[in-house]
């Protein structure tokens, strides 16, 4: 039986591919410490997707690399449903009526929008209709579940805003159906990516650590991470402040960076070492993670059923949520 006092959670995440230290940081561990308190729905956000990237061909794949990755940091599927937004038809309905109840200009003037405009180099002619509705079908995604909370990162907090009026607009205009859902903000921020420090990680930037990267390809990857600018020769005193390698022992090696940060300073550690020593570190923190991922590579028709189970749970949770708003919206 489903439990019905505990509160609800939708957390989701646009399918591409193997995920990386940024996403567990900023997401993963976060969805992970939530799932004992909450009701969970992890939604594979495919349809978001296609915003940015008409091509399907990978969209399979990915999906099936990301969800392993969620599974091998610890999201239980028996507890929360792991579902495609796509194989959930009542989506799309939702989505429709609630672009209803919001103004284009509202739309326009979303910072992530503008943001991720920016970033892709997308002039505002050439914005697709279902780009620029991108939060409505965020929305659609959160109200749908009737969720109380979305654990998300900072960037995405303009989206849950939106959401969050699309929700008190229908309360006001139909009837109470909707929680405002509140935003989850993750406790670490996101991780930069090992090209500087100004930079978050990011597949598209290739300044990744995959959580499939084995001990190699981790030290292989570190090596090639920026350091601070000043810090030219071993013996030079650096800035564990402006260096992206010290974060990552803020993260990694909590233990050691008194030392870390001494030594840096001081100018006793040299940047290879303290890469070194960074990666390691990392490659403990990442092993049981890769272990569980091998064993789940090698069954990947397991989670596709994990998927479809996911999705027939979510279906109905949804059904039961379009029958009050029909009910409330007088339709059919
Ligand atoms: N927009 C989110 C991102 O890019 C992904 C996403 C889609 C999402 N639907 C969601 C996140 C619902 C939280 C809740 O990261």
């Amino acid at each position: 039986m489903p439990d019905t006092k505990r509160k609800i959670i939708l957390s989701g995440m646009r399918p591409t591919g193997k995920l990386h230290l940024g996403h567990f940081t900023g997401a993963l561990e976060n969805w992970v410490g939530l799932q004992s308190e909450y009701r969970n729905y992890h939604l594979v956000a495919d349809y978001h997707a296609l915003t940015t990237n008409l091509d399907t061909s990978m969209l399979h794949e990915n999906t099936i690399d990301m969800v392993i990755d969620w599974l091998a940091a610890g999201i239980d599927p028996v507890e929360s449903p792991v579902f495609r937004q796509s194989m959930v038809k009542e989506h799309t309905e939702l989505f429709l009526l609630f672009s209803m109840l919001v103004t284009r200009n509202r739309l326009e003037r979303n910072p992530t929008l503008k943001e991720q405009a920016r970033d892709l180099h997308i002039e505002s002619d050439n914005l697709v209709y279902g780009h620029l509705g991108y939060p409505v079908l965020q929305a659609s995604d959160i109200l749908l579940y009737r969720a109380n909370a979305v654990p998300v990162g900072e960037d995405q907090l303009s989206n849950v805003e939106i959401t969050r009026e699309i929700a008190r607009r229908f309360n006001r205009e139909y009837g109470e159906v909707f929680p405002e859902p509140e935003p989850r903000l993750t406790v670490f921020k996101r991780l930069p990516g090992l090209d500087g420090a100004d930079r978050k990680m990011s597949k598209s930037l290739g300044n990744t650590v995959l959580l499939a990267d084995t001990p190699a390809e981790v030290d292989a990857k570190m090596r090639k991470a920026v350091t601070d600018p000043q810090k030219l020769r071993k013996n030079d005193p650096g800035r564990p402040d402006v260096c992206l390698v010290f974060t990552y022992h803020q993260k990694f090696n909590p233990a050691e960076t008194g030392e870390i940060r001494e030594g840096c300073e001081s100018g006793a550690l040299g940047c290879v070492d303290c890469k070194k020593r960074c990666a390691a570190r990392i490659s403990e923190f990442l092993a049981p993670h890769l272990e569980r991922r091998a064993a789940l590579e090698q069954d990947r028709p397991l989670v596709e059923d994990i998927l479809v189970d996911g999705e027939n749970r979510a279906r109905a949770a949804a059904r039961d949520t379009m029958g009050a708003v029909r009910t409330a919206m007088k339709l059919g």
